[in-house]
């Protein structure tokens, strides 16, 4: 039995919701092939497009797994495929893609005796792996589709939010590579009140206006005074590539995940492509290479 999956990029943080928010975008993504064997054990049969570790307890999408069996409680044999096109250190949620698109597709081999939900335990094994930290803010997305909250990580709790119809993202992703382990460490452990008081408004805003599909309020709730100020600095243009997106029409714009990535977020195709092409006019300047998404969550 075998299966051919599409596994989706992730946009984590969404500037408010550092560690629990996060989207899935629609049509940028892996594809993985999955299949169950009569060998038993976890290997990882064959890697496209990146370079990265075939050993299975070094390979997110391997660890994923392994912890998924050992919940099932049968080693099964599981052959698994990787054809990345989303960049590792990108910030869009790489190695959240391998580590729920396998989980994913071995719980459908299965005969899903897991909830889709319940998955999101497994594939954070794979983030543990990656940055050293199971963060769940790109994983919960990529295997539940639209918006997701991480409520809470003990017990964990994640909830599906609304997705408004008309949001569109636009992402760039510069081609300097930024290890989420690294800009997990320029980040201070201790914030103020009056910081975390800004921060958590926001939150509650972002979240009360997708369900109100208020797309002022959510634009009004992009905005990160804990994380963004430490991190940006690790990404060229910044604060330039942000403003033009806002000068375009763009709702809010931020780092997307742990970087190097920017995103914008538009309500509406025509404001997120004339966002793409003022951030791209940017990046041509600089020399550096870059790639552009334009997507919309689901
Ligand atoms: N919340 C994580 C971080 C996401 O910002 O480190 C990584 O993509």
């Amino acid at each position: 039995k075998s299966i051919k999956i599409f596994a989706p990029a992730t946009v984590a943080n969404l500037s408010c919701g550092f560690d629990v928010l996060g989207c899935c975008l629609d049509n940028v993504g892996d594809e993985m092939v999955i299949s169950i064997t009569a060998d038993p054990g976890v290997k990882i049969t064959k890697i496209e497009g990146a370079n990265l570790p075939m050993e299975t307890h070094k390979n997110v999408a391997g660890v994923a797994v392994e912890a998924f069996l050992k919940a099932y409680g049968e080693n099964i044999g599981v052959a698994i495929e990787i054809y990345k096109k989303i960049k590792a250190g990108s910030g869009i949620g790489s190695s959240a893609a391998s580590s729920s698109g396998a989980v994913w597709a071995v719980n459908h081999l299965l005969g899903n005796p897991f909830t889709t939900h319940e998955l999101v335990k497994f594939a954070m094994e794979g983030e543990k792996l990656a940055s050293g930290n199971a963060h769940a803010d790109n994983v919960a997305p990529a295997l539940l589709g639209g918006f997701t909250l991480v409520r809470s990580y003990d017990p964990l709790d994640i909830i599906k939010l609304h997705s408004p119809e008309d949001l569109v993202m636009t992402v760039i992703h510069p081609q300097i590579e930024v290890k989420t382990s690294d800009s997990r460490s320029v980040i201070k452990h201790k914030v103020t009140l009056k910081k975390a008081i800004h921060q958590w408004g926001n939150l509650g805003g972002f979240v009360a206006g997708l369900f109100t599909e208020d797309y002022d309020l959510i634009g009004r709730s992009l905005d990160d005074v804990i994380i963004e100020p430490l991190r940006s600095i690790l990404i060229p243009e910044f604060n330039n590539v942000k403003n033009a997106a806002i000068a375009k029409g763009a709702l809010g714009s931020g780092i997307s995940g742990s970087g190097p990535s920017i995103f914008a977020l538009s309500k509406g195709m025509k404001v997120a492509n004339d966002v793409a092409t003022a951030i791209q006019d940017i990046y041509e300047k600089t020399g550096i290479d870059f790639d552009i998404h334009i997507s919309k969550i689901n």
